[in-house]
């Protein structure tokens, strides 16, 4: 056994080791089934080293089906154990997902949608997590329900009720991880065999457009113009299972669903006995005033109703929910149980406690502040740089703002060119089912942005603006 060796002085036990070599010996055929090995203490004299190092490595190739042993006559090599692996496999080579928001490190990037993450507060959050880690009985260790604890639906029950004007009981919350969870999981549910049709916004995130499809769904398109989605355009021609809608803040244009197409949507889906699922991602940051009604609070049995802590925390944490229609809630909880059993408890808790005592909207409010800061900032840069050549689009809140430029196209080509120079902004065509659409339009997320880079991040738009090829013949220059 000559080809046996070990390196006594490696991090890989030496069982491991003599394991390793005679299952690779086996395996690749050098160790023919049948042939004997030598006795634990031929092999242990030989090697140096102790017998039962050689009897646990022989116990682990028997244990295995490598070994058998014959009464009086010695170990054997096992018949049927010859398979030829590759053992130095090159690392694979992974496509990254491409989900269209990155950028270097060096670039300021106005992408939508990311809170500011300096500004999470970590502390009390640390504090909560510890504080539920000390103090809660050790079945919080243990599996736990798909729906969620019972201490953060009953907080997310309260603040919805009181804040969102959504109409619930906690008992129809199910607790996600995140608005993407809620989608994927409500769209499995409501999609079928003889019904996969959904009707949604466009522009409407591109994610969400994945997911839908991704569950199987037929997507339909809806346009949306300065109010919100244009619900006389409700496709009278078939019968969705669901209408996709942002009412509060529509992404990415910004509007806010008024009372009236509130109304023809609700009347629409009853009509056509369909649910609306109604994203509501970011209305804690309306600058105006107080928050938006939700959609739900008008019809609770015909809205499933999803919220997020992405915006007002942050996304790393993964929390997200939905409230849903009675009928839809043992379903609901056993498409969670089958995704993913359930969201992790501690942080379930450290957020029902956030909440609870008062913590969470005092860092919603302090978040506003500092977004409206923010927006103010963006503002200002476009009027001073394009004057009346810009307009500003959408209600007043949320992490991002949409400028159309009436007399531009914003073509890949020139955010690559900007981008180049040093910041990085988006085509709200790149939401749009058809990319010809709204070429004049770009998404301004500011969230995650100090006031320099806005600052810096809106000069290096406008010297690229201003090149002469990027020009429309005819129009003003900037
Ligand atoms: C329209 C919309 N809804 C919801 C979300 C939040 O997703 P999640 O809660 O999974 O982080 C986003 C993310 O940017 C979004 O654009």
């Amino acid at each position: 056994m000559l080809w046996v060796s070990v390196d006594k002085k490696s991090d890989v036990p030496m069982i491991r080791q003599i394991y390793h070599q005679f299952r690779q010996a086996v395996l690749n055929g050098k160790l023919g089934a049948g042939s004997k090995l030598p006795s634990s203490r031929e092999l242990a004299k030989q090697l140096h080293i102790s017998r039962n190092v050689v009897l646990e490595a022989y116990d682990l190739l028997h244990a295995e089906g490598f070994l058998q042993t014959r009464k009086g006559a010695g170990t054997f090599i096992a018949t049927g154990a010859q398979y030829h692996t590759k053992t130095d496999l090159p690392a694979p080579r992974v496509r990254a997902v491409n989900m269209g928001y990155g950028a270097p490190k060096h670039i300021i990037n106005f992408r939508a949608g990311t809170p500011e993450l300096s500004l999470f507060p970590r502390r009390k959050w640390l504090s909560n997590i510890r504080t539920a880690l000390d103090t809660s009985p050790v079945d919080i260790l243990a599996y736990g329900h798909p729906e969620g604890r019972m201490e953060l639906r009953e907080a997310i029950c309260e603040y919805v009720v009181t804040q969102r004007e959504v109409d619930c009981h906690p008992d129809q919350v199910i607790i996600t991880a995140g608005t993407t969870q809620a989608i994927g999981l409500t769209c499995s549910l409501l999609l079928r065999q003889d019904g996969k049709q959904v009707v949604v916004e466009d522009p409407l995130t591109y994610d969400i457009k994945e997911i839908v499809a991704n569950q199987g769904g037929e997507i339909h398109p809806v346009g949306v113009d300065n109010l919100g989605m244009k619900t006389a355009e409700l496709p009278e021609q078939i019968t969705p299972v669901c209408i996709y809608v942002t009412p509060s803040h529509q992404f990415p244009m910004g509007a806010t669903l008024p009372i009236q197409r509130r109304i023809e949507l609700l009347c629409y889906a009853e009509q056509k006995n369909s649910y609306v699922i109604e994203d509501d991602y970011d209305s804690e940051f309306r600058f105006d005033g107080p928050p938006i009604s939700s959609l739900h609070g008008l019809a609770p049995s015909r809205v499933v109703y999803i919220g997020t802590f992405s915006k007002t925390l942050c996304p790393a944490i993964r929390i997200g929910y939905i409230v849903l229609p009675a009928e839809l809630i043992s379903g609901g909880r056993s498409r969670k149980w089958q995704m993913d059993l359930h969201n992790e408890v501690t942080s379930q808790l450290a957020l029902a406690a956030f909440i609870k005592n008062g913590d969470y909207l005092k860092h919603v409010v302090k978040m506003r502040k500092h977004y409206l800061q923010r927006r103010k900032a963006v503002e200002q840069a476009l009027q001073y740089h394009f004057g009346d050549q810009v307009e500003i689009l959408g209600s007043n809140s949320g992490l991002h703002l949409v400028a159309r430029f009436p007399d531009r196209r914003f073509t890949q080509e020139l955010l690559d060119r900007v981008e180049q120079a040093g910041a990085k902004f988006y085509g709200v065509w790149s939401h749009c089912m058809n990319p010809d659409e709204h070429r004049d339009k770009l998404l301004i997320g500011y969230g995650n942005l100090t006031l320099e880079q806005i600052e810096k991040g809106m000069d290096i738009l406008a010297v690229n603006l201003v090149e002469k090829d990027l020009i429309i013949p005819g129009n003003h220059h900037l």
